[in-house]
Protein backbone atom coordinates (compact mmCIF):
# COMPACT_ATOMS: atom_id res chain seq x y z
CA UNK A 1 0.00 0.00 0.00
CA UNK A 2 1.23 3.23 -0.87
CA UNK A 3 2.51 6.10 1.74
CA UNK A 4 -1.22 8.24 0.75
CA UNK A 5 -3.00 5.53 3.11
CA UNK A 6 -0.80 6.61 5.83
CA UNK A 7 -1.42 10.61 5.78
CA UNK A 8 -4.04 11.86 8.57
CA UNK A 9 -6.42 14.29 7.45
CA UNK A 10 -8.66 15.55 10.63
CA UNK A 11 -10.56 18.58 9.10
CA UNK A 12 -14.23 18.45 8.34
CA UNK A 13 -15.42 17.47 4.98
CA UNK A 14 -17.19 20.28 2.95
CA UNK A 15 -20.56 18.91 3.07
CA UNK A 16 -23.01 21.88 2.23
CA UNK A 17 -22.12 22.23 -1.89
CA UNK A 18 -23.46 18.47 -1.79
CA UNK A 19 -26.56 18.35 -0.39
CA UNK A 20 -27.55 21.56 -2.69
CA UNK A 21 -26.48 19.21 -5.10
CA UNK A 22 -28.85 16.35 -3.69
CA UNK A 23 -31.51 19.11 -3.89
CA UNK A 24 -30.90 19.12 -7.74
CA UNK A 25 -31.33 15.60 -7.83
CA UNK A 26 -34.81 15.64 -5.92
CA UNK A 27 -35.63 19.07 -8.72
CA UNK A 28 -35.00 16.42 -11.21
CA UNK A 29 -37.40 13.73 -9.53
CA UNK A 30 -39.84 16.07 -9.29
CA UNK A 31 -39.97 17.92 -12.89
CA UNK A 32 -40.39 14.05 -14.13
CA UNK A 33 -43.44 13.94 -12.31
CA UNK A 34 -41.75 11.29 -9.79
CA UNK A 35 -41.69 13.39 -6.68
CA UNK A 36 -45.44 13.09 -4.91
CA UNK A 37 -47.21 10.37 -6.70
CA UNK A 38 -45.19 7.71 -7.21
CA UNK A 39 -41.44 8.89 -5.54
CA UNK A 40 -38.58 7.16 -6.83
CA UNK A 41 -37.19 4.17 -4.50
CA UNK A 42 -34.23 3.27 -2.83
CA UNK A 43 -32.66 0.62 -1.79
CA UNK A 44 -29.23 -0.14 0.35
CA UNK A 45 -27.70 -3.43 1.01
CA UNK A 46 -25.37 -3.00 3.93
CA UNK A 47 -22.30 -5.86 4.85
CA UNK A 48 -19.83 -5.36 7.34
CA UNK A 49 -20.02 -4.10 10.82
CA UNK A 50 -21.85 -1.50 12.67
CA UNK A 51 -19.58 1.31 11.49
CA UNK A 52 -21.24 0.34 7.73
CA UNK A 53 -24.97 0.15 9.49
CA UNK A 54 -24.16 3.64 10.96
CA UNK A 55 -22.68 4.83 7.51
CA UNK A 56 -25.75 3.16 5.47
CA UNK A 57 -27.84 5.94 7.46
CA UNK A 58 -26.09 8.71 6.43
CA UNK A 59 -26.45 7.08 2.81
CA UNK A 60 -29.79 6.56 3.50
CA UNK A 61 -30.18 10.25 4.77
CA UNK A 62 -28.60 11.49 1.75
CA UNK A 63 -31.33 9.62 -0.77
CA UNK A 64 -34.49 10.67 1.28
CA UNK A 65 -32.43 14.39 0.62
CA UNK A 66 -32.34 13.29 -3.26
CA UNK A 67 -36.07 12.44 -3.22
CA UNK A 68 -35.88 8.67 -2.94
CA UNK A 69 -38.28 6.82 -0.64
CA UNK A 70 -36.98 3.58 0.63
CA UNK A 71 -37.91 0.09 -0.66
CA UNK A 72 -36.84 -3.11 1.56
CA UNK A 73 -36.00 -5.39 -1.94
CA UNK A 74 -33.85 -4.30 -4.31
CA UNK A 75 -36.20 -5.40 -7.25
CA UNK A 76 -38.27 -2.20 -6.26
CA UNK A 77 -35.42 0.20 -6.34
CA UNK A 78 -34.42 2.75 -9.22
CA UNK A 79 -31.57 2.91 -7.14
CA UNK A 80 -29.45 0.23 -5.14
CA UNK A 81 -26.42 0.74 -3.22
CA UNK A 82 -24.25 -1.53 -1.74
CA UNK A 83 -22.12 -0.81 1.20
CA UNK A 84 -19.49 -3.60 1.39
CA UNK A 85 -16.91 -4.88 3.64
CA UNK A 86 -13.19 -6.10 3.39
CA UNK A 87 -12.24 -7.63 6.54
CA UNK A 88 -11.92 -11.18 5.49
CA UNK A 89 -12.32 -12.55 1.66
CA UNK A 90 -16.14 -14.17 2.70
CA UNK A 91 -16.82 -10.63 2.99
CA UNK A 92 -15.84 -9.39 -0.44
CA UNK A 93 -17.12 -12.69 -1.97
CA UNK A 94 -20.84 -12.37 -0.54
CA UNK A 95 -20.65 -8.85 -2.23
CA UNK A 96 -19.38 -9.44 -5.39
CA UNK A 97 -21.94 -12.24 -5.48
CA UNK A 98 -24.74 -9.65 -4.72
CA UNK A 99 -23.90 -6.99 -7.35
CA UNK A 100 -23.80 -10.13 -9.82
CA UNK A 101 -27.32 -10.72 -9.35
CA UNK A 102 -28.44 -6.87 -9.29
CA UNK A 103 -27.44 -7.81 -12.96
CA UNK A 104 -30.65 -9.04 -13.67
CA UNK A 105 -32.56 -6.15 -12.22
CA UNK A 106 -30.68 -3.97 -14.84
CA UNK A 107 -31.70 -5.71 -17.51
CA UNK A 108 -35.22 -5.91 -16.70
CA UNK A 109 -35.46 -1.79 -15.76
CA UNK A 110 -32.61 0.02 -17.90
CA UNK A 111 -33.09 3.31 -15.75
CA UNK A 112 -31.97 1.51 -12.40
CA UNK A 113 -28.34 3.00 -10.71
CA UNK A 114 -26.03 0.73 -8.82
CA UNK A 115 -23.69 2.46 -6.80
CA UNK A 116 -21.06 0.93 -4.32
CA UNK A 117 -19.56 1.92 -1.98
CA UNK A 118 -17.73 0.85 1.35
CA UNK A 119 -14.46 -0.75 2.57
CA UNK A 120 -14.19 -3.31 -0.70
CA UNK A 121 -13.98 -0.46 -2.90
CA UNK A 122 -11.70 1.74 -1.15
CA UNK A 123 -8.87 -0.30 -2.40
CA UNK A 124 -8.28 0.27 -5.75
CA UNK A 125 -7.70 -3.20 -7.55
CA UNK A 126 -11.48 -3.93 -6.19
CA UNK A 127 -12.82 -0.64 -7.63
CA UNK A 128 -10.78 -1.77 -10.88
CA UNK A 129 -12.69 -4.75 -10.86
CA UNK A 130 -15.88 -3.33 -10.51
CA UNK A 131 -15.19 -0.76 -13.17
CA UNK A 132 -13.86 -3.42 -15.77
CA UNK A 133 -16.44 -6.41 -14.74
CA UNK A 134 -19.34 -5.07 -13.70
CA UNK A 135 -20.51 -2.64 -16.76
CA UNK A 136 -23.87 -2.13 -14.66
CA UNK A 137 -22.13 -0.80 -11.98
CA UNK A 138 -22.55 2.96 -12.25
CA UNK A 139 -20.60 3.84 -9.70
CA UNK A 140 -18.16 3.30 -6.83
CA UNK A 141 -17.14 5.53 -4.00
CA UNK A 142 -14.56 5.17 -0.99
CA UNK A 143 -15.37 5.03 2.89
CA UNK A 144 -14.34 8.98 3.09
CA UNK A 145 -16.51 10.05 -0.07
CA UNK A 146 -20.16 9.14 1.72
CA UNK A 147 -20.91 12.70 1.17
CA UNK A 148 -20.06 12.85 -2.35
CA UNK A 149 -23.20 10.57 -3.09
CA UNK A 150 -25.35 13.66 -4.54
CA UNK A 151 -23.31 14.22 -7.11
CA UNK A 152 -22.76 10.63 -8.14
CA UNK A 153 -26.30 10.45 -8.07
CA UNK A 154 -27.04 13.37 -9.92
CA UNK A 155 -24.06 12.31 -12.89
CA UNK A 156 -25.48 8.79 -13.61
CA UNK A 157 -29.26 10.29 -13.48
CA UNK A 158 -27.89 12.60 -16.39
CA UNK A 159 -26.15 10.73 -18.04
CA UNK A 160 -22.71 11.22 -16.96
CA UNK A 161 -19.97 8.45 -17.78
CA UNK A 162 -19.06 5.88 -14.98
CA UNK A 163 -17.80 7.06 -11.80
CA UNK A 164 -14.87 5.23 -9.55
CA UNK A 165 -13.82 7.64 -6.92
CA UNK A 166 -10.71 6.63 -4.12
CA UNK A 167 -10.38 10.23 -2.89
CA UNK A 168 -8.19 8.63 0.13
CA UNK A 169 -9.99 12.07 2.02
CA UNK A 170 -10.08 11.16 5.58
CA UNK A 171 -12.44 13.80 7.00
CA UNK A 172 -15.05 13.61 8.91
CA UNK A 173 -18.75 14.19 7.55
CA UNK A 174 -20.56 16.64 10.48
CA UNK A 175 -24.00 17.57 9.17
CA UNK A 176 -25.23 15.12 6.87
CA UNK A 177 -28.70 14.14 6.72
CA UNK A 178 -29.55 10.46 8.47
CA UNK A 179 -32.36 8.18 7.89
CA UNK A 180 -32.26 5.42 10.70
CA UNK A 181 -33.16 2.26 10.70
CA UNK A 182 -34.39 1.95 14.48
CA UNK A 183 -35.91 4.63 16.76
CA UNK A 184 -35.71 3.63 19.81
CA UNK A 185 -31.56 2.15 19.34
CA UNK A 186 -28.86 4.04 17.65
CA UNK A 187 -25.78 4.21 15.98
CA UNK A 188 -23.97 7.06 17.38
CA UNK A 189 -20.21 7.59 15.37
CA UNK A 190 -17.98 9.32 17.57
CA UNK A 191 -14.64 8.57 15.61
CA UNK A 192 -13.55 7.27 12.38
CA UNK A 193 -10.41 5.15 11.25
CA UNK A 194 -7.73 3.38 12.72
CA UNK A 195 -3.80 4.30 13.59
CA UNK A 196 -2.96 0.50 14.66
CA UNK A 197 -1.85 -1.24 11.86
CA UNK A 198 -2.31 -4.93 13.33
CA UNK A 199 -0.20 -7.00 10.79
CA UNK A 200 -3.39 -8.97 9.96
CA UNK A 201 -6.18 -5.87 9.20
CA UNK A 202 -7.45 -3.95 6.22
CA UNK A 203 -9.31 -1.47 8.15
CA UNK A 204 -6.53 0.93 8.31
CA UNK A 205 -5.83 0.78 4.82
CA UNK A 206 -9.38 1.34 4.08
CA UNK A 207 -10.94 3.59 7.00
CA UNK A 208 -8.26 5.89 7.79
CA UNK A 209 -6.05 7.49 10.49
CA UNK A 210 -8.04 7.88 13.75
CA UNK A 211 -10.09 10.87 13.91
CA UNK A 212 -12.14 12.14 16.67
CA UNK A 213 -15.49 13.86 16.22
CA UNK A 214 -16.05 17.05 18.90
CA UNK A 215 -17.51 16.28 21.84
CA UNK A 216 -20.42 18.92 21.92
CA UNK A 217 -21.38 17.71 18.16
CA UNK A 218 -21.85 14.29 19.82
CA UNK A 219 -23.71 15.51 22.85
CA UNK A 220 -25.92 17.56 20.57
CA UNK A 221 -26.41 14.83 18.11
CA UNK A 222 -26.99 12.01 21.71
CA UNK A 223 -29.36 15.14 23.08
CA UNK A 224 -31.54 15.02 19.73
CA UNK A 225 -31.63 11.21 19.69
CA UNK A 226 -33.14 10.72 23.31
CA UNK A 227 -35.25 13.83 23.12
CA UNK A 228 -36.61 11.40 19.69
CA UNK A 229 -36.86 8.43 21.99
CA UNK A 230 -33.70 6.45 21.57
CA UNK A 231 -33.65 4.48 24.46
CA UNK A 232 -30.17 2.78 23.43
CA UNK A 233 -27.51 4.22 22.46
CA UNK A 234 -24.29 2.66 21.17
CA UNK A 235 -21.15 4.77 20.60
CA UNK A 236 -18.83 3.75 17.77
CA UNK A 237 -15.37 3.65 16.68
CA UNK A 238 -12.77 1.35 15.58
CA UNK A 239 -11.21 2.20 18.70
CA UNK A 240 -13.57 3.41 20.60
CA UNK A 241 -11.83 4.45 23.60
CA UNK A 242 -8.93 5.67 22.24
CA UNK A 243 -11.32 8.73 21.32
CA UNK A 244 -9.76 12.21 21.87
CA UNK A 245 -11.99 15.01 21.63
CA UNK A 246 -9.87 17.95 22.43
CA UNK A 247 -9.66 19.62 25.72
CA UNK A 248 -8.21 16.51 27.00
CA UNK A 249 -11.91 14.78 26.81
CA UNK A 250 -11.43 11.21 26.47
CA UNK A 251 -14.08 8.26 26.15
CA UNK A 252 -14.67 8.09 29.86
CA UNK A 253 -15.50 11.89 30.24
CA UNK A 254 -17.51 11.83 27.30
CA UNK A 255 -19.69 9.08 29.01
CA UNK A 256 -20.22 11.10 32.02
CA UNK A 257 -21.59 13.57 30.07
CA UNK A 258 -23.89 11.96 27.72
CA UNK A 259 -24.93 9.94 30.66
CA UNK A 260 -25.75 13.42 32.29
CA UNK A 261 -28.64 14.28 29.80
CA UNK A 262 -31.87 13.67 31.12
CA UNK A 263 -34.08 10.71 29.97
CA UNK A 264 -34.37 6.93 30.51
CA UNK A 265 -31.86 5.39 27.94
CA UNK A 266 -28.65 3.32 28.41
CA UNK A 267 -25.35 3.74 26.62
CA UNK A 268 -22.73 0.81 24.98
CA UNK A 269 -19.46 1.43 23.47
CA UNK A 270 -17.90 -0.76 21.01
CA UNK A 271 -15.03 -1.51 19.61
CA UNK A 272 -12.44 -1.33 22.23
CA UNK A 273 -8.92 -1.30 22.06
CA UNK A 274 -6.40 -3.68 24.91
CA UNK A 275 -4.15 -0.71 24.99
CA UNK A 276 -6.60 2.16 26.04
CA UNK A 277 -8.89 0.24 28.34
CA UNK A 278 -8.05 2.55 30.93
CA UNK A 279 -8.84 3.06 34.39
CA UNK A 280 -11.16 5.42 33.99
CA UNK A 281 -12.98 3.49 31.34
CA UNK A 282 -13.75 1.17 33.60
CA UNK A 283 -14.61 3.78 36.02
CA UNK A 284 -17.18 4.88 34.27
CA UNK A 285 -18.73 1.46 33.46
CA UNK A 286 -18.64 0.91 37.24
CA UNK A 287 -20.70 3.98 38.24
CA UNK A 288 -22.90 5.38 35.70
CA UNK A 289 -26.25 3.16 35.97
CA UNK A 290 -26.95 4.15 31.91
CA UNK A 291 -23.65 2.26 31.17
CA UNK A 292 -24.52 -0.90 30.04
CA UNK A 293 -22.26 -3.92 31.68
CA UNK A 294 -20.77 -4.82 29.09
CA UNK A 295 -16.99 -4.83 27.96
CA UNK A 296 -15.66 -6.01 24.55
CA UNK A 297 -12.51 -6.20 24.55
CA UNK A 298 -11.15 -8.11 21.64
CA UNK A 299 -7.94 -10.40 22.20
CA UNK A 300 -7.66 -12.19 19.11
CA UNK A 301 -4.53 -14.25 20.47
CA UNK A 302 -3.77 -16.00 23.91
CA UNK A 303 0.00 -16.24 22.41
CA UNK A 304 2.42 -13.54 23.28
CA UNK A 305 4.44 -14.36 20.52
CA UNK A 306 1.46 -14.52 18.05
CA UNK A 307 0.13 -11.38 19.47
CA UNK A 308 3.55 -9.34 18.89
CA UNK A 309 3.14 -10.13 15.53
CA UNK A 310 0.02 -9.47 14.86
CA UNK A 311 1.35 -5.52 16.41
CA UNK A 312 -1.15 -5.74 18.95
CA UNK A 313 1.00 -3.92 21.28
CA UNK A 314 0.23 -5.56 24.86
CA UNK A 315 0.83 -9.09 25.80
CA UNK A 316 -1.46 -11.52 27.84
CA UNK A 317 -0.68 -10.59 31.36
CA UNK A 318 -1.94 -7.04 30.70
CA UNK A 319 -4.21 -7.92 28.94
CA UNK A 320 -5.81 -10.32 32.09
CA UNK A 321 -4.99 -7.63 34.16
CA UNK A 322 -7.34 -5.35 32.75
CA UNK A 323 -9.87 -8.16 32.68
CA UNK A 324 -8.95 -8.28 36.36
CA UNK A 325 -9.28 -4.66 37.32
CA UNK A 326 -13.00 -4.54 35.55
CA UNK A 327 -14.10 -7.67 37.24
CA UNK A 328 -13.16 -6.08 40.60
CA UNK A 329 -14.91 -3.23 39.49
CA UNK A 330 -18.03 -4.33 37.49
CA UNK A 331 -18.74 -7.54 39.85
CA UNK A 332 -21.45 -8.95 37.07
CA UNK A 333 -19.89 -7.42 33.92
CA UNK A 334 -20.27 -9.20 30.60
CA UNK A 335 -17.34 -9.15 28.54
CA UNK A 336 -16.76 -10.70 24.97
CA UNK A 337 -13.85 -10.48 22.87
CA UNK A 338 -13.10 -11.34 19.12
CA UNK A 339 -10.52 -14.37 18.20
CA UNK A 340 -8.26 -15.09 15.43
CA UNK A 341 -7.18 -18.49 14.05
CA UNK A 342 -4.76 -19.72 12.16
CA UNK A 343 -2.32 -16.67 12.32
CA UNK A 344 0.52 -17.11 10.32
CA UNK A 345 2.99 -19.34 12.07
CA UNK A 346 0.27 -20.06 15.19
CA UNK A 347 1.32 -23.75 16.20
CA UNK A 348 -0.77 -25.84 18.72
CA UNK A 349 0.74 -24.85 21.78
CA UNK A 350 0.17 -20.75 20.79
CA UNK A 351 -3.43 -22.28 20.00
CA UNK A 352 -3.54 -23.38 23.53
CA UNK A 353 -2.77 -20.17 24.57
CA UNK A 354 -5.74 -18.80 23.41
CA UNK A 355 -7.75 -21.81 24.91
CA UNK A 356 -6.23 -21.09 27.83
CA UNK A 357 -7.71 -17.19 27.85
CA UNK A 358 -10.84 -18.71 26.86
CA UNK A 359 -10.73 -20.61 30.65
CA UNK A 360 -8.91 -17.54 32.29
CA UNK A 361 -11.49 -14.62 31.36
CA UNK A 362 -14.46 -17.02 30.93
CA UNK A 363 -16.41 -14.52 28.30
CA UNK A 364 -20.26 -14.36 28.06
CA UNK A 365 -19.45 -14.56 24.14
CA UNK A 366 -16.84 -14.35 21.77
CA UNK A 367 -16.75 -13.73 17.79
CA UNK A 368 -14.19 -16.17 16.56
CA UNK A 369 -12.66 -15.87 12.64
CA UNK A 370 -10.29 -18.16 10.87
CA UNK A 371 -7.45 -16.19 9.45
CA UNK A 372 -8.21 -14.72 5.91
CA UNK A 373 -5.23 -13.22 4.35
CA UNK A 374 -6.00 -10.06 3.53
CA UNK A 375 -3.78 -8.24 0.16
CA UNK A 376 -1.15 -5.40 1.24
CA UNK A 377 -1.62 -6.39 4.54
CA UNK A 378 1.94 -7.24 6.66
CA UNK A 379 0.62 -10.83 7.98
CA UNK A 380 -0.72 -11.64 3.76
CA UNK A 381 3.22 -11.96 3.21
CA UNK A 382 4.36 -13.93 5.74
CA UNK A 383 5.40 -17.24 4.76
CA UNK A 384 4.45 -19.84 7.28
CA UNK A 385 0.66 -19.54 6.32
CA UNK A 386 -1.49 -21.99 8.10
CA UNK A 387 -3.29 -24.87 6.22
CA UNK A 388 -7.02 -24.16 5.90
CA UNK A 389 -8.06 -27.97 7.60
CA UNK A 390 -5.60 -27.19 10.63
CA UNK A 391 -7.42 -23.59 10.94
CA UNK A 392 -10.74 -25.13 10.80
CA UNK A 393 -9.69 -27.83 13.32
CA UNK A 394 -8.52 -25.45 15.75
CA UNK A 395 -11.65 -23.41 15.63
CA UNK A 396 -14.18 -26.11 16.34
CA UNK A 397 -12.71 -26.97 19.09
CA UNK A 398 -12.39 -23.40 20.14
CA UNK A 399 -15.76 -22.98 19.60
CA UNK A 400 -16.95 -25.98 21.37
CA UNK A 401 -14.88 -24.82 24.63
CA UNK A 402 -16.70 -21.32 24.14
CA UNK A 403 -20.37 -23.05 23.68
CA UNK A 404 -19.47 -24.80 26.94
CA UNK A 405 -18.23 -21.70 28.80
CA UNK A 406 -21.18 -19.59 27.03
CA UNK A 407 -23.75 -21.89 28.67
CA UNK A 408 -22.79 -21.75 31.90
CA UNK A 409 -21.81 -17.85 32.09
CA UNK A 410 -25.64 -17.38 30.70
CA UNK A 411 -26.70 -20.10 34.08
CA UNK A 412 -26.23 -16.91 36.11
CA UNK A 413 -29.78 -15.18 35.01
CA UNK A 414 -31.73 -18.33 35.65
CA UNK A 415 -34.51 -17.20 37.90
CA UNK A 416 -33.27 -13.54 37.81
CA UNK A 417 -35.10 -10.30 37.50
CA UNK A 418 -33.83 -7.89 34.37
CA UNK A 419 -34.76 -4.70 33.25
CA UNK A 420 -34.08 -5.13 29.57
CA UNK A 421 -35.09 -3.16 26.09
CA UNK A 422 -38.08 -5.07 24.17
CA UNK A 423 -35.82 -4.44 20.72
CA UNK A 424 -38.05 -5.73 18.29
CA UNK A 425 -40.15 -9.24 16.89
CA UNK A 426 -38.10 -12.36 17.33
CA UNK A 427 -36.94 -13.32 13.70
CA UNK A 428 -37.72 -17.13 14.38
CA UNK A 429 -40.83 -16.30 16.35
CA UNK A 430 -43.05 -13.53 15.30
CA UNK A 431 -45.33 -14.50 18.44
CA UNK A 432 -42.15 -13.61 21.03
CA UNK A 433 -40.06 -10.10 21.49
CA UNK A 434 -36.46 -10.06 21.38
CA UNK A 435 -34.71 -8.29 24.38
CA UNK A 436 -31.75 -6.94 25.42
CA UNK A 437 -30.28 -5.90 29.08
CA UNK A 438 -26.74 -6.02 30.69
CA UNK A 439 -26.53 -10.01 29.55
CA UNK A 440 -25.27 -9.96 25.64
CA UNK A 441 -27.32 -12.65 24.94
CA UNK A 442 -31.13 -12.25 23.58
CA UNK A 443 -33.79 -12.58 26.14
CA UNK A 444 -37.17 -13.66 24.14
CA UNK A 445 -40.44 -13.17 25.54
CA UNK A 446 -44.18 -13.74 25.02
CA UNK A 447 -45.42 -10.26 24.97
CA UNK A 448 -47.42 -7.48 22.31
CA UNK A 449 -45.29 -5.88 19.66
CA UNK A 450 -46.75 -2.84 21.35
CA UNK A 451 -44.19 -2.84 23.72
CA UNK A 452 -40.80 -2.34 21.25
CA UNK A 453 -39.10 0.14 22.32
CA UNK A 454 -40.16 0.49 26.24
CA UNK A 455 -37.83 -1.04 29.15
CA UNK A 456 -39.63 -4.23 30.72
CA UNK A 457 -38.94 -6.26 33.72
CA UNK A 458 -38.13 -9.89 32.47
CA UNK A 459 -38.05 -12.65 35.07
CA UNK A 460 -35.52 -15.31 32.96
CA UNK A 461 -36.92 -18.81 33.20
CA UNK A 462 -35.57 -20.69 30.37
CA UNK A 463 -31.29 -20.71 30.11
CA UNK A 464 -30.02 -22.13 26.89
CA UNK A 465 -26.32 -21.30 25.00
CA UNK A 466 -27.17 -18.62 22.37
CA UNK A 467 -30.23 -17.02 24.19
CA UNK A 468 -32.38 -17.08 27.52
CA UNK A 469 -36.33 -16.85 27.29
CA UNK A 470 -38.19 -15.55 29.78
CA UNK A 471 -41.81 -13.60 31.26
CA UNK A 472 -42.25 -10.07 31.10
CA UNK A 473 -43.55 -9.09 35.24
CA UNK A 474 -46.37 -6.16 35.92
N1 LIG B 1 -11.33 -2.46 15.63
C1 LIG B 1 -11.76 -3.65 16.16
C2 LIG B 1 -12.32 -4.66 15.17
C3 LIG B 1 -11.98 -4.61 13.74
S1 LIG B 1 -12.46 -5.83 12.61
C4 LIG B 1 -10.63 -4.24 16.99
O1 LIG B 1 -9.50 -3.87 16.87
O2 LIG B 1 -10.88 -5.09 17.78
C5 LIG B 1 -13.34 -7.02 13.54
C6 LIG B 1 -12.60 -8.27 13.80
O3 LIG B 1 -12.33 -8.95 12.60
C7 LIG B 1 -11.26 -8.10 14.45
O4 LIG B 1 -11.34 -7.90 15.80
C8 LIG B 1 -10.57 -9.40 14.10
O5 LIG B 1 -10.83 -10.38 15.06
C9 LIG B 1 -11.24 -9.81 12.81
N2 LIG B 1 -10.33 -9.70 11.66
C10 LIG B 1 -9.73 -8.59 11.19
N3 LIG B 1 -8.93 -8.90 10.15
C11 LIG B 1 -9.03 -10.22 9.95
C12 LIG B 1 -8.45 -11.15 9.05
N4 LIG B 1 -7.58 -10.76 8.13
N5 LIG B 1 -8.79 -12.45 9.15
C13 LIG B 1 -9.67 -12.87 10.08
N6 LIG B 1 -10.24 -12.05 10.96
C14 LIG B 1 -9.93 -10.75 10.92
FE1 LIG C 1 -7.96 -3.73 12.63
FE2 LIG C 1 -6.32 -3.70 14.68
FE3 LIG C 1 -7.41 -1.44 13.84
FE4 LIG C 1 -8.91 -3.26 15.03
S1 LIG C 1 -7.20 -2.14 15.96
S2 LIG C 1 -9.40 -2.14 13.18
S3 LIG C 1 -8.01 -5.16 14.35
S4 LIG C 1 -5.95 -2.68 12.75
FE1 LIG D 1 -15.68 -4.52 7.28
FE2 LIG D 1 -14.95 -2.07 6.91
FE3 LIG D 1 -16.22 -2.75 9.10
S1 LIG D 1 -13.74 -3.84 6.44
S2 LIG D 1 -15.59 -4.85 9.42
S3 LIG D 1 -17.05 -2.82 7.09
S4 LIG D 1 -14.62 -1.23 8.92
Amino acid sequence: MSEKYIEAKTVDADVAPYLDIADSVAKIHKKNGRADTKKPKYFVQTFGCQQNEADSERLAGLCTAMGYEKVTTPDEADLILVNTCAVREHAEKKALSIIGQYKHIKDRNPSLIIGVGGCMVTQEARANKLKMSYPYVSFTFDTGAIHTLPSLVHNALTGGARKFILSDEWKINEGLPLTRESNHMAWLSIMYGCNNFCSYCIVPYVRGRERSRRAEDIIEEAKQLIAGGAKDITLLGQNVNSYSGGDGCDIAELMHKICAIDGDFRLRFMTSHPKDASDRLIEAMATEEKVVKHFHLPIQSGSDRILKEMNRKYDTARYLEKIAKLKEAVPDVSITSDIIVGFPGETEEDFLGTLDILEKVRYDMIFSFIYSPRNGTPAARMENQVPHEVSTERFERMLALQNKISDERNRRFEGRTLRVLAEGVSKNDPSMLTCRGDCVRPIHVKADPSLIGSFVDVKVRKVETFCLEGEILG
